[in-house]
């Protein structure tokens, strides 16, 4: 087992004009799992590979354990590699496939067993030794994926999109086999994935990048409660947080008439940057339907009924409030209510949670605390 420090790793592709990993800073504790989530091409498999020693660090450095990484062969670096495609040997089965690895590093035949037999029970394989991988479930094969990496006791597991081959049903249950079995091996994991789900649910902490930049890396629930910026704002949660442009008023900002309360702190900071319009962050949560007419006036675009809860989409007459593009507003407030409204029809937000984040209409940046 080992921790792992990225200390201002860069890496850049031959003939491409920015770096796809930037200068990336990330202290990682033994035996933690650490999820980097970012968009397509924001340079969380760039990250992966150079810890892995499958990328080059152009500059900067990557420790395991306290050394110091560069130069040293990917074979030397006491990690094991789960990707999205796990490619399987199709002649061999669930248990050579499994025990391949040890035999290629000299492990005697009574050895590999009870190591691939110890990984097995484990990912409840047991009975499935015997198989060939093309008579086994997706999930299944994954698991088998997963026993590959485990047999070799490494002292680091790097996951790259691992599930995403799966359906939706069994990326929750496979999710979930996964975290637990990292909590009871306790070995370093860092894991890919662009679903921000799969990252708050799996991860002890998480990395955010964008476009080879690190945005925030925290806790889930940290980076859910107190975005450092607007980017993690909008990319961390799902319906995503409601975030627009609109004007300072006293006690918050003005919305088709009525004031979104905002807290003191935020307003303050605000003040001091004299900022006289800024982006505003509500989560659908924190709104909801007002029935006594006060509110935010908006007229219903979209209702999304999920049967436990209603997600009601309703556009906004205010020229003074833009999206982050320029255009009109939709917010989306949840409701526990079925069929709560009807297209087209005018109806009133309320704020349900005082919680309104803000951050400067230039750069983004969080304002407040
Ligand atoms: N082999 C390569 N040669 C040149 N550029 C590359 C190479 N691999 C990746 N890139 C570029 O580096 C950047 C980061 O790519 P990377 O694969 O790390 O992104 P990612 O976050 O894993 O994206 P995805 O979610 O699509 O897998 C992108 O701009 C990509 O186009
Ligand atoms: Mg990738």
């Amino acid at each position: 087992m080992a921790s792992i420090t990225y200390d201002k790793a860069c890496c850049v592709y031959p003939g491409a004009d920015r770096l796809a990993v930037d200068s990336l800073d990330l202290d990682i504790a033994d035996g933690e799992f650490v999820v980097l989530v970012g968009p397509s091409g924001s340079g969380k498999s760039t990250a992966l590979r150079m810890l892995a020693g499958l990328e080059e660090i152009d500059s900067g450095a990557i420790t395991i354990g306290g050394t110091n990484m560069v130069g040293v062969a990917p074979k030397d670096r006491d990690i094991a590699m789960v990707f999205q495609n796990y490619a399987l040997y199709p002649n061999k089965t669930v248990g050579e496939n499994m025990g391949f690895a040890l035999k290629m590093r000299g492990f005697g035949v009574e050895e590999r067993k009870q190591k691939v037999a110890e990984a097995a029970k484990l990912l409840d394989l047991t009975d499935y030794l015997d198989r060939k991988p093309g008579k086994l479930s997706g999930g299944q094969r994954q698991r088998v994926a997963m026993g590959r990496a485990i047999v070799r006791e490494p002292q680091v597991f790097c996951m790259d999109e691992p599930l995403s081959n799966l359906d939706a049903k069994l990326r929750v249950q496979t999710r979930t086999q996964i975290a637990a079995l990292q909590r009871r091996l306790g070995t370093t994991t860092v894991y890919v994935t662009h679903d921000q789900v799969e990252a708050m649910t799996m991860g002890d902490r998480v990395a955010v990048l964008r476009d080879g930049k690190l945005q925030q890396f925290s806790t889930p629930t940290e980076l859910y409660d107190r975005p450092v910026n607007a980017f993690v704002a909008g990319f961390i949660g799902s319906p995503a947080m409601n975030l627009f442009s609109a004007p300072l008023t006293d006690g918050g900002v003005s919305v088709g008439g009525a004031t979104l309360a905002i807290e003191r702190t935020a307003l303050a900071a605000a003040d001091r940057a004299g900022a006289t319009e800024v982006l505003v962050g509500v989560r659908p949560e924190a709104l909801g339907l007002s029935d006594d007419g006060q509110g935010i006036p908006a007229t219903v675009a979209l209702l999304e009924e999920l049967g436990s809860e209603t997600y009601v989409y309703a556009t906004v007459d205010d020229h003074a409030v833009r999206t982050l593009d320029g255009g009109p507003v939709t917010l989306v407030a949840r409701t526990p209510h079925r069929a709560p409204a009807k297209l087209g029809e005018q109806v009133r937000f309320r704020q349900t949670d005082p919680t309104v984040h803000m951050f400067a209409a230039d750069t983004g940046a969080r304002l407040g605390d």
